[in-house]
């Protein structure tokens, strides 16, 4: 049977054109995050869509002096720190669109023990990675490429503060998106082994 086509369309690109991404095109990713499957019929995440030139700065400036902070105390070179702040700043001021996923512990449930709560948080975050694909899948159906970015589940306070987000909302997943541009080459994607990935009992 294979892959469905839908799900093997969806690549990370890293490269965009300068085109604008429609406001109503990112609602309508957003929204199909929101189908995704969640805990207790939760919905524990927020979406914070950053497509201004004020917003994208912001974000790749409190994320970017947090990451210096980290790179300096890993003892790496000032030069080298500099090129990966820079480099990462450009990365988030030129993308066309940012997709931000947050969690909070909206609809939630509570433990006593911290093993239980941890428990429910990764549940929350499995939720939030699944909501990411939905939006993905759903930009590559509209003929938008997109790239999920690790960096705030990092510095999920910073991000938060840099776009000033109400206090609650922890952004985990960041998401770029745009039209892809042409001249970007990603890598083959290469076989899925499946009789090393999967087993049977
Ligand atoms: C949680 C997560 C974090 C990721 N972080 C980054 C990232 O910081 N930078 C990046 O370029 N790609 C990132 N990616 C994209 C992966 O590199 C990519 O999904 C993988 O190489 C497979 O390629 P494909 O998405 O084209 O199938 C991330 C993916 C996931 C799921």
């Amino acid at each position: 049977m294979g892959v469905p086509a839908f799900v093997d369309a969806r690549r990370s690109i890293r490269a965009f054109t300068h085109d604008a991404v429609p406001r109503a095109v990112l609602d309508a990713v957003v929204e199909a995050a929101c189908v995704a499957p969640a805990p207790h019929h939760s919905r524990p995440w927020r979406w914070v869509v950053v497509d201004t030139d004020a917003g994208k700065a912001a974000l790749a400036h409190g994320m970017g002096e947090r990451w210096r902070t980290d790179l300096a105390g890993d003892g790496v070179e000032p030069a080298r720190v500099d090129e990966l702040v820079a480099a990462s700043h450009e990365k988030i001021t030129g993308a066309p669109a940012i997709v931000l996923g947050c969690l909070t512990w909206d609809g939630l449930d509570r433990y006593p023990d911290e093993a239980r709560q941890h428990a429910e948080w990764g549940m929350a975050l499995l939720s939030l990675g699944a909501a990411v694909e939905n939006l993905m899948l759903a930009a590559a159906d509209a003929g938008y490429a997109s790239c999920w970015v690790a960096a705030p589940i990092f510095c999920p306070e910073d991000t938060r503060d840099a776009l000033a987000l109400p206090i609650d909302w922890l952004p985990h997943a960041m998401v770029l998106v745009g039209r892809a541009d042409p001249a970007y080459a990603g890598r083959a994607r290469p076989p899925v082994p499946l009789e090393d990935l999967r087993a049977h009992r």
